[in-house]
C-alpha cells in the first residue's frame, strides 16, 4: 500500500474513539493513514472540538438543515470527495447511514459497536441501554466489536472483537467504562489491519490476517 489512507470519522458523541485513531496515527502504530476530515451530526460534540484542536476539517452536517434526505446525502458526499476519502469510520455515529453512502463505500466503511455482535445491536442499542441489556440478560461477560458497516444497524461481516468480565455488581457505568477502555484499543486494531490489507473480504466471508496467522470471521 503506497498512498495514505483517507480516513473520514463520523462521530456523536465526546470523540474518545477518534482521539484513540487520531493517536494511533500520530504514534506510528497505524501506518499510511490520515484523518482527513471529522463529521458530526452534533454541533456541540468533543468530536468537533478535537478536530478543531487538531486543525481537521471539522463538519457539522445533520439531516436537521435540509429539507430533503437527498440534499443531507449530497453534502456528505460532497465532504468526502473534497477530501478524497476512501475509508470511513464511524466512532460513535449515533445515525444509520443513508444505504447511497454505505452502497457508494461498500466495504469500506467500519464501526465500533460496545457490545458483542450479533447479539444486543440494532436500533436503539446504543450508549447505557447496551450495557443495562447486557447485564440484565446475565451474560458473565461482554465487549466491543468492529465490524464493516451494511445498511442495517450493528449488522455487517464482523472485523474484531474482544472481551471484557462482568462482575457480580457491575452496573451500566462501569461496563461502559470498561468496554470503551478496549474500545480504544480494538478500533485503531481494526483500522491498521484494514489499512495493512489484512481484512480479506470473501463473499460476506472475513478472512482476519492477525500476526501471522488468519482468524476466519462471519
Ligand atoms: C462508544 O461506546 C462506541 O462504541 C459507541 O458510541 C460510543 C462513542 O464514544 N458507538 P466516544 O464518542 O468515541 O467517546
Amino acid at each position: 500500500m503506497n498512498s495514505k489512507i483517507k480516513i473520514a470519522v463520523f462521530a456523536s458523541g465526546q470523540g474518545s474513539n477518534l482521539q484513540s485513531l487520531y493517536y494511533a496515527i500520530e504514534q506510528g502504530i497505524i501506518k499510511n493513514g490520515q484523518i482527513v476530515c471529522v463529521i458530526s451530526n452534533n454541533s456541540d460534540s468533543g468530536a468537533l472540538s478535537f478536530a478543531n484542536e487538531k486543525n481537521i476539517p471539522a463538519y457539522h452536517v445533520s439531516q436537521k438543515q435540509f429539507n430533503e434526505n437527498s440534499e443531507f446525502v449530497k453534502k456528505i458526499l460532497n465532504i468526502l470527495k473534497q477530501h478524497k476519502s476512501n475509508l470511513i469510520v464511524l466512532a460513535g455515529y449515533m445515525k444509520l447511514l443513508d444505504a447511497v453512502i454505505v452502497n457508494k463505500f461498500k466495504n469500506r466503511i467500519l464501526n465500533i459497536h460496545p457490545a458483542l455482535l450479533p447479539d444486543f445491536g440494532g436500533k436503539g442499542m446504543y450508549g447505557a441501554n447496551v450495557h443495562k441489556a447486557v447485564i440484565e440478560s446475565g451474560s458473565k461477560i461482554s465487549g466491543a466489536t468492529v465490524h464493516l458497516v451494511d445498511e442495517i444497524y450493528d449488522h455487517g461481516s464482523i472485523i474484531l472483537q474482544k472481551t471484557v468480565n462482568i462482575d457480580e455488581n457491575e452496573t451500566p457505568e462501569s461496563l461502559a467504562e470498561k468496554v470503551l477502555e478496549i474500545e480504544h484499543k480494538l478500533l485503531p486494531e481494526a483500522v491498521r489491519l484494514f489499512i495493512e490489507e489484512k481484512v480479506i473480504i470473501n463473499g460476506d466471508k472475513l478472512i482476519i490476517k492477525k500476526n501471522g496467522k488468519d482468524a476466519q470471521f462471519s
